[in-house]
């Protein structure tokens, strides 16, 4: 028994269910790495970087959550469990380790292109199937791209 029904169904939800499992997996394993890196980074850029890394959670907490819901909307089960997470993300994942600022930064510009490359893949597929779900995926890529930019920035 489904106890939700959205407007989608056959192949066009199947993809669009790929793709918001697919994010959903990155947001979430990015909000881990992050406050990872939050709390173990070192370095004279210290501070910015373990305020920035939060700043970054939050967003993607946000976007996260949103996303989920969409899935639910449609009538799927978004899948945020631990070990959905660990045995399907595409996250580098840093050592358990102090990590030096520059490195926090290579990391996370690394970390974010793969995210918006994918993102971009997930906007491309839904185009057609669901131009609602496409557009939550729209905004995400344009949070990522801007947290990209600033991490960037700091090279
Ligand atoms: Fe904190």
């Amino acid at each position: 028994m489904a106890a939700i029904t959205g407007p989608l169904s056959g192949d066009a939800k199947k993809v669009v269910a790929d793709a918001l499992q697919g994010a959903l997996v990155d947001l979430v394993d990015l909000s881990l790495v992050a406050k990872q890196a939050h709390w173990n980074v070192i370095g004279a850029h210290f501070r910015p970087l373990h305020l920035q890394l939060d700043e970054l959670v939050a967003i993607v907490r946000e976007h996260a959550d949103t996303l989920a819901e969409r899935a639910v909307a449609l009538g799927l089960n978004p899948d945020g469990r631990a070990a959905t997470v660990a045995g399907s993300t595409k996250l580098a994942q840093p050592e358990r380790a102090w990590i030096e600022d520059g490195k926090v930064v290579a990391l996370f510009t690394d970390i974010l292109e793969g995210v918006i490359q994918r993102l971009r893949e997930h906007i491309a597929a839904t185009d057609e199937p669901d131009p609602v779900t496409q557009d939550l995926l729209i905004a995400v890529a344009q949070d990522i791209e801007k947290q990209h930019w600033m991490f960037q920035a700091q090279r």
